[in-house]
């Protein structure tokens, strides 16, 4: 039994969709949410960039000491952390294997779509671990740069997020996947769009969701689960606006964030 928090970050609102079903699954655990909200997009960066992002964030996660670092974020997951690995004294969970785990045992005809961003798809993590587990899968990976900027806009519903789907998603539905991967966890909150092209008969695999069973997992595995802590006690921590982040995530999680949202400056944990 550990009632220190579980530490969650990404660049922005993405990571929220994992904070939501760790929220749901876990609720008696404390969370601590970090939002780069004044470095995003992730997605178009450098590795070198992404690996120092990464550094300053997890320093900063670890100022609240916490059993577990979550990155909700499938490019730092897929750029930075399989050169970091070591270096990090916190246990740490990435979005990557549980997203491919829930992929491959979706699939029925072992064709795979693999979005996100163009770092994570540049790195090529998704197809790997893939093809690792089960040499016959087929995969197609498309980045989708602009998704990121429209969910941080809030423009999850609008005209210009149905048409850069269509784009975006028009290879892989010729391509025949029965399984798409939402490789990016701001992609989630695009679901409805992204269903809408490429048909009822996909399915989507939510990497924030996948992950947040693999936190459940680790917890009870290592004797980790809260015991005594108060159920509800988040806190939000972000790098830019705080009042946009404020008012999407209070949308997004369909409940009021209680406690502030506080501005932090990461650059200090550089
Ligand atoms: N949500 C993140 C990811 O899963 C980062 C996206 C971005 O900032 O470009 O990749």
């Amino acid at each position: 039994m550990n009632d220190k928090c579980i530490g969650v970050f990404d660049s922005g609102l993405g990571g929220l969709t994992c904070l939501k079903e760790i929220m749901n699954i876990l609720p008696r655990e404390s969370t601590v949410y970090f939002g780069d909200t004044a470095r995003v997009p992730y997605g178009t960066r450098t590795n070198e960039e992404l690996i120092n992002f990464a550094k300053s964030d997890i320093n900063f996660l670890q100022t609240h000491n916490p059993k577990v670092i979550v990155v909700a974020c499938g490019t730092v997951s897929s750029v930075a952390l399989p050169v970091m690995g070591e270096e990090i004294k916190t246990p740490i969970i990435g979005v990557i294997d549980s997203t491919v785990e829930a992929a491959h045992a979706a699939t029925k005809n072992k064709k795979i779509g693999i979005i996100a961003t163009e770092a994570s798809v540049r790195s090529g993590a998704y197809e790997k671990r893939l093809k690792s587990k089960d040499p016959e899968v087929e995969t197609i990976a498309v980045g989708c740069p602009l998704f990121v900027p429209l969910v941080e806009a809030g423009k999850t519903n609008s005209e210009e997020a149905r048409n850069a789907a269509k784009e975006y998603l028009a290879p892989i539905v010729a391509a025949g996947v029965d399984t798409l991967i939402l490789g990016c966890t701001h992609y989630p909150l695009l679901a409805d769009v992204i269903s809408e092209v490429m048909g009822d008969s996909v399915t989507l695999i939510d990497s924030g969701k996948a992950t947040a069973s693999c936190v459940k997992k680790f917890l009870e595995e290592n004797n980790l689960l809260a015991f005594d802590a108060q159920a509800d006690d988040s806190k939000f921590y972000v790098s830019g606006d705080v009042h946009s982040f404020k008012r999407l995530a209070t949308a997004f999680l369909e409940k009021e964030i209680e406690t502030e949202v506080e501005k932090i400056n990461i650059e200090k944990y550089m």
